[in-house]
């Protein structure tokens, strides 16, 4: 029994002391830290971070010359915010309409169209404008890169449809599935061309190769296969990167990489912004078929360029799906911070005393997040400031640009009477004054 006991205990002193001595220490450890140490905020990423392949922030240049060429319903609204918000906290120079939006969509760029800079040069342009390489060769500076976005064409119709009313709009539709309904005779219910302005004088359809147009494709060409060939290879020499929707964040991550930017600077809103929901009936594969050859060009294009941006990932290494799984996982957990950051606060209209609407504010007692370094980044933190830049949508920041905007000395009063600045959704007169010190 003695012995049975000593072989028992003997060995239970030693763990005991070794269990005190590993408590003695992370009581040390936890007095340093607390003393020492901010409180992290954030666990670590819940999986190994493999070796560093890509060079890390600082190793190039950010790029800052860009022009994103902006693709109707194409998802482009959440790649134009992080395009904004980046030439914002650059102070860089945008073109930017003189009129609520478009720079010079649907015709051709015109002088006209954009408001001047101080000093006649430009670095981004992120408004709707026909793409025209000759033309905005003129404008933009020599390194600037061209990036575009592309939709699945059938989602991208199922869109426009949605954002033009044209179920309502197209007399003579079907009502379960008018997108269907129209699919099945295009030609009875296509549109051809579409006057959106009183000078416009260049046509353009809504329905039939849209996107196709928004990338300069000229109308009329679309049943010569040998014009889209041409067309398809043209941007594909010319566009630098094209981002898909339906792989966002992949290619928010390339877009990242090759732009030489911090992963700070590719978060966005995660709610969607534009997306109204609509019917998503499947359709018969008789009529997809129809479809892809209705918007041909489209769909050459968009298989395309899905094709090269999965060709441009696979060259990436190991770790590029490790980023993207990191970002999303920064994504949530922004979501998550934001959400408490960012107070709704009822608007009242002085005049009325009443509620007109809510609007957002920020809130005090919310301090950071703090990402830590990782292999593609250093360590970065989200403050209020920022989940409301994130929340901001385009005509918010189109506002801000526009104010912040600096024009020549001798500019004509005409121009500066001219301009329209788009109403703001998300900032009220106080965010603007305190956030970014504009009316
Ligand atoms: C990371 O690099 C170290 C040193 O070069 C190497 O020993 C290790 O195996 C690498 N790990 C992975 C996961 O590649
Ligand atoms: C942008 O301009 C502001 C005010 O002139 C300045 O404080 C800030 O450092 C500038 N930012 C960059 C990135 O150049
Ligand atoms: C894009 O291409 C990749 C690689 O070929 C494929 O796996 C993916 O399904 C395509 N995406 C869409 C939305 O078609
Ligand atoms: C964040 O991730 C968790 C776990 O994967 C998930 O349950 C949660 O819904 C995500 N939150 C957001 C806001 O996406
Ligand atoms: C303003 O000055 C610039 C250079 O000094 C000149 O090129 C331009 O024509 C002038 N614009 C007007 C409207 O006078």
């Amino acid at each position: 029994m003695a012995n049975a006991t000593s072989n028992i205990t003997r060995p239970t002193i030693k763990s005991w002391g070794f269990v005190l001595m590993v408590l003695f220490f992370i009581g040390v450890y936890g007095i340093y830290r607390n003393k020492f140490m901010e409180e992290p905020q954030v666990r670590q990423p819940p999986y190994r971070i493999l070796n560093r392949t890509f060079k890390g922030e600082g190793a190039c240049d950010a790029k800052r010359n860009f022009m994103f060429v902006k693709v109707h319903k194409a998802g482009s609204t959440t790649a134009t915010c992080i395009f904004q918000r980046f030439g914002y906290e650059h102070n860089l120079t945008f073109v930017l309409s003189v009129i609520k939006s478009d720079v010079g969509w649907p015709n051709l760029l015109r002088q006209e169209d954009f408001i001047p800079s101080a000093d006649g040069t430009y670095n981004v342009l992120v408004d709707h404008t026909v793409y025209n390489r000759q033309l905005l060769d003129h404008l933009m500076p020599t390194d600037t890169v061209y990036i575009s976005i592309l939709r699945q064409p059938l989602a991208q119709l199922r869109s426009v449809f949605n954002w033009y009313g044209l179920a309502k709009k197209i007399k003579g539709l079907g009502r379960s599935d008018p997108v269907a309904s129209f699919i099945k005779s295009p030609n009875q219910f296509h549109v051809p061309y579409v006057k959106a302005l009183s000078h416009t004088r260049q046509p353009y359809t809504l329905e039939k190769n849209f996107m196709a147009y928004d990338l300069g494709f000229p109308l009329g060409l679309s049943d010569s296969q040998s014009s889209i060939d041409e067309f398809v290879e043209t941007l594909s020499r010319e566009i630098d990167l094209v981002l898909i929707l339906e792989h966002m964040d992949e290619s928010l991550v390339l877009l990242r990489r090759r732009m030489c930017w911090a992963l700070k600077d590719i978060l966005y809103n995660v709610e969607p912004k534009n997306l109204r929901s609509y019917k998503k009936t499947p359709m018969s594969t008789a009529l997809l078929n129809q479809h892809r050859r209705w918007s041909n060009v489209d769909y050459q294009l968009y298989d395309h360029f899905n094709a090269t941006l999965w060709q441009k990932i696979g060259k990436e290494g190991a770790d590029f799906l490790h980023e993207v799984h990191h970002f999303r996982n920064v994504l949530n957990q922004t979501t998550i911070f934001c959400t408490k950051a960012m107070v709704k606060v009822p608007a009242f209209d002085e005049k009325h005393k009443n509620v007109v609407r809510s609007t957002f504010a920020l809130n005090g007692k919310a301090s950071k997040l703090t990402i830590p370094k990782t292999a593609w980044h250093e360590e970065f933190d989200i403050d209020p400031a920022l989940c409301l830049k994130l929340k901001m949508e385009w005509v918010d920041w189109e506002h801000v640009l526009k104010k912040k905007h600096k024009m020549p000395q001798n500019i004509s009063s005409g121009i500066t009477r001219a301009i329209e600045y788009p109403s703001t959704k998300v900032l009220d007169k106080s965010l603007l004054l305190k956030i970014f010190d504009v009316d």
